[in-house]
């Protein structure tokens, strides 16, 4: 048996039928573990954490460590892109990200893709750091932000209601929204690039607002930029499987699948597992969606929750994870919890 074979991630994303489950979160790293919480306050801010590769890659693997995770996912974050182009990037205490908005064509003239790989340089040491030190059976995802989340972050400057301010300027300036999606896809190229060869072993695309976007403008801002990110990783690191999570597109996904051709397909809180199950083709697996908020509760609730949604995968090959991100306030042990779960086989 290969290497290869020897991580339940990689074996599934291959094609092969796993029980149980390979299983990873996202956001498996963060504030809900007090270790995490430590060391952030060591770092002195979430954005110092993210560049330093020592301290980034040991939160990576904290959660690989305090529970049996099949997976490591890459601390960092989607908006390290945009920074690294060049746009101001601050992380407010308690209010999220606040960016300088960049709302015209003049305005992209002032990014600048060189250099880009340079000041992003911590990060690929940091996947390179854990790839050496991770258990021979977990795998290593890298990841970014799908070109029209990052966008609808540059255009408001913050995180608005829905993305409204984004979706607006999209009918409103179509020309420097297609220009922003095209530069930020040669970004990703690279970007995703150069942690694959760093070591990434599984790559993550999240696209948290390609839901309610009107069915029109799907095509431009989603589909068409994820399958050009595909074509190219596929082009340059042909093994490397890439997981697109399309957060609450709902009937679009099997479209989404057939025409980006990403290896697998993210779930989300809200989307119907069976109708998913019986839509989207089989050679593409699914990952998902355990509905963050019933990690939080645990105990009964839990337990129902991944009954429901073992049954709701039937025969299908799939990745266990949440519909979303783990939430600060979920209870460390409820992880624990779900990963026996998983483990045994019979949530009972
Ligand atoms: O999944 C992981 O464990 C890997 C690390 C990771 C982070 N952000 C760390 C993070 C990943 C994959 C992301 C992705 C990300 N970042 C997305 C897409 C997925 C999603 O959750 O919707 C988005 C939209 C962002 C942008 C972002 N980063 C926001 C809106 C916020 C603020 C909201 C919040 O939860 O505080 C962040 C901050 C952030 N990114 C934190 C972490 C651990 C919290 C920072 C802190 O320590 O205070």
């Amino acid at each position: 048996m290969s290497a290869f074979r020897a991580k339940p991630l990689l074996s599934i994303l291959a094609g092969e039928q796993l029980a149980p489950p390979p299983i990873w979160l996202m956001r498996q790293a963060g504030r809900y573990l007090p270790e995490y919480r430590e060391l952030r306050a060591r770092a002195g801010s979430f954005l110092a954490l993210c560049y330093d590769p020592i301290l980034a890659a040991e939160v990576t693997l904290q959660p690989v460590r305090r529970f049996q995770l099949d997976a490591a996912i890459l601390f960092a974050d989607i908006l390290l892109v945009p920074q690294a182009l060049g746009a101001d990037v601050r992380f407010e205490e308690g209010e999220g990200p606040r960016l300088a908005p960049v709302t015209s064509v003049h305005g992209l003239r002032r990014l600048n893709a060189h250099g880009m790989l340079d000041r992003l340089a911590p990060v690929f040491e940091t996947v390179r750091r854990v790839r050496a030190e991770l258990p021979a059976k977990v795998a290593l995802i890298g990841f970014a932000g799908a070109p029209w989340t990052v966008a609808t972050y540059m255009i408001a400057g913050r995180a608005t209601p829905d993305q409204k301010d984004a979706k607006l300027r999209a009918y409103q300036d179509p020309g420097f929204v297609a220009a922003l999606i095209a530069d930020l896809t040669a970004a990703t190229i690279s970007y995703l690039c150069a942690q694959a060869d760093a070591g990434a072993e599984v790559l993550q695309l999240f696209d948290t607002w390609a839901g309610g976007l009107a069915e029109p403008l799907l095509e431009p801002l989603v589909f068409a930029p994820t399958r050009e990110i595909v074509a190219a990783l596929k082009r340059r690191h042909p093994k490397v499987p890439i997981i697109g999570f399309p957060r609450g597109i709902g009937l679009h996904l099997p479209a989404y699948a057939r025409t980006t051709r990403v290896d697998a397909v993210g779930l989300a809180t809200g989307d119907d597992v069976r109708l998913a199950a019986a839509l989207i083709p089989r050679d593409v697996v699914l990952q998902g969606c355990l509905d963050p908020l019933a990690l939080i509760v645990g105990g009964k609730t839990l337990q129902n929750a991944v009954e429901r949604l073992l049954a709701d995968m039937g025969d299908r090959p799939f990745v266990f994870n949440l519909g979303h991100g783990i939430l600060p306030e979920t209870p460390p042990e409820h992880v624990a919890e779900l990963v026996r779960m998983i483990r045994n086989g019979d949530p009972k």
